[in-house]
C-alpha cells in the first residue's frame, strides 16, 4: 500500500503522482522515512502537492540522484530500466516548468556575461597571443546603456514561461 498522501493538482506543475509514489515507496522509503531519514531526506514529509519554490530543490535532488544512478544506493536492488525512466519522466517537465517560472517570480543570481571587449582580453590571456578577435565576435547587445546587464540576455522562454 502506498504510504503517501496524494493530494489533488491544480495546475500543469504537478506531476503524475501515482508512478512517482509508487517508485518511492518501493526503492526509497525504508532510508527515507520520518524515523529513518538518511542523509537527513523524509520523503513521507515531502507534499506531492503542486511543486513550488519550497519543495522544488528537494525534487530537484531527488530526480538528479536517481537520474544519475546515485539511489538507490549501488549494494540495494535497483530499479528496473522502464520503471526508473517513467519515474523521471513523470517529474521531468513539471520541475522544468516549476524552475523556470521561480526564476520569472523571483528572479535569480545570474551569471554576467562578458562583453566582446572582455572576451578579447581573456582570450589574450589564456593564449598569449595578441591578434585583434574583437571584430570576429557577435556584436553585445545593448540594454540600458549596460553592456553585461544579464536579464536582457535570457531566452524568451524563461522570461514568460507557459503557465
Ligand atoms: C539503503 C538506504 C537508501 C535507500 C534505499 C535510498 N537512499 Fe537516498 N540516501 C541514503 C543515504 C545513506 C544518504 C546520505 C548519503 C548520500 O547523500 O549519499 C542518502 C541521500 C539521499 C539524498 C540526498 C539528500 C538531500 O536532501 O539532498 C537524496 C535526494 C536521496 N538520498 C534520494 C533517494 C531516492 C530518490 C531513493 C530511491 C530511488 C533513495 N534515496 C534510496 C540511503 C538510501
Amino acid at each position: 500500500m502506498l504510504r503517501f498522501v496524494i493530494f489533488a493538482f491544480l495546475c500543469g506543475h504537478s506531476f503524475s503522482a501515482v508512478p512517482v509514489a509508487a517508485f518511492l515507496d518501493q526503492h526509497c522509503v525504508e532510508c527515507h522515512d520520518a524515523d529513518v531519514k538518511k542523509g537527513g531526506l523524509d520523503l513521507t514529509s515531502l507534499t506531492f502537492d503542486r511543486l513550488d519554490s519550497s519543495t522544488l530543490k528537494s525534487w530537484q535532488h531527488i530526480f538528479e540522484r536517481v537520474r544519475n544512478g546515485e539511489m538507490p544506493p549501488n549494494k540495494q536492488p535497483q530499479p528496473e530500466k522502464n520503471e526508473k525512466d517513467l519515474f523521471l519522466a513523470a517529474l521531468n517537465e513539471p520541475l522544468l516548468k516549476t524552475d523556470q517560472a521561480d526564476i520569472a517570480a523571483n528572479g535569480r543570481v545570474r551569471s554576467r556575461r562578458l562583453t566582446r571587449v572582455e572576451y578579447e582580453h581573456t582570450l589574450h590571456d589564456l593564449l598569449g597571443i595578441d591578434i585583434p578577435l574583437k571584430t570576429l565576435l557577435p556584436e553585445d547587445r545593448a540594454s540600458h546603456g549596460f553592456e553585461t546587464v544579464a536579464a536582457t540576455r535570457l531566452t524568451p522562454s524563461i522570461t514568460h514561461p507557459r503557465c
